[in-house]
């Protein structure tokens, strides 16, 4: 394997103190209502788990596993359902919890799957964005930062299932 070097691209402080904000959001836009949050495995469940425990109104989780990239770090364009929801969310409130838009693709094709279960109302909720590498038009309704088209690992991110329990998001450089 070729050496890698770090670089912190966004502090454990920084996302604390944006993931915060985007709860505060949240628990505004839907205050009388609950939650229902969908998290996208395995990489949002980092995000997921500090974002709940800052929103007030009553809510439920569950969690569905997509696969867009191999062990690659470029996205296949093919989407597939690993590991599906085991609730029904017919009526309800639903908020897609993902860890970063990049070329778009795997939530273009969840947002169309989930909204085929006709909940109630249905958003995206991502912690980062890459919007200079978008394939297809997508636009998250509440995102944390939106980032340079660089690869990051950490808080939950991997490169080749590695790094998810970095807690600051950083960039992962080839040294050679
Ligand atoms: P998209 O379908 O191209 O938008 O890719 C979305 C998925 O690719 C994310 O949910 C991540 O799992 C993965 N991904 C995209 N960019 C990065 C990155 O910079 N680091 C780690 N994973 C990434
Ligand atoms: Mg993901």
């Amino acid at each position: 394997m070729t050496e890698k070097k770090m670089e912190v691209m966004l502090s454990a402080g920084e996302i604390d103190k944006r993931i915060r904000e985007l709860a505060a959001e949240i628990s505004r836009d839907y205050e009388g209502k609950s939650l229902f949050l969908v998290g996208v495995l395995k990489g949002a469940v980092v995000f997921l788990s500090d974002l709940i425990r800052y929103i007030t109104v009553p809510l439920e989780i569950d969690f569905i596993a997509v696969s867009s990239y191999g062990s690659d770090t470029t996205s296949s364009g093919i989407v597939r359902i690993q590991k599906d929801l085991e609730q029904s969310l017919k009526g309800k409130d639903v908020l897609i919890v993902e860890d970063i838009v990049d070329t778009g693709l795997t939530l273009n094709y969840l947002y169309r799957n989930i909204q085929s279960r006709q909940p109630d109302s249905l958003k995206v909720v991502t912690l980062l964005d890459k919007p200079d590498r978008r394939k297809v038009d997508f636009n998250p309704d509440y995102c944390g930062f939106a980032i340079p088209d660089r690869f990051v690992i950490g808080y939950g991110l991997d490169y080749d299932e590695n790094y998810r329990q970095l807690a600051d998001i950083c960039v992962l450089n080839s040294t050679d």
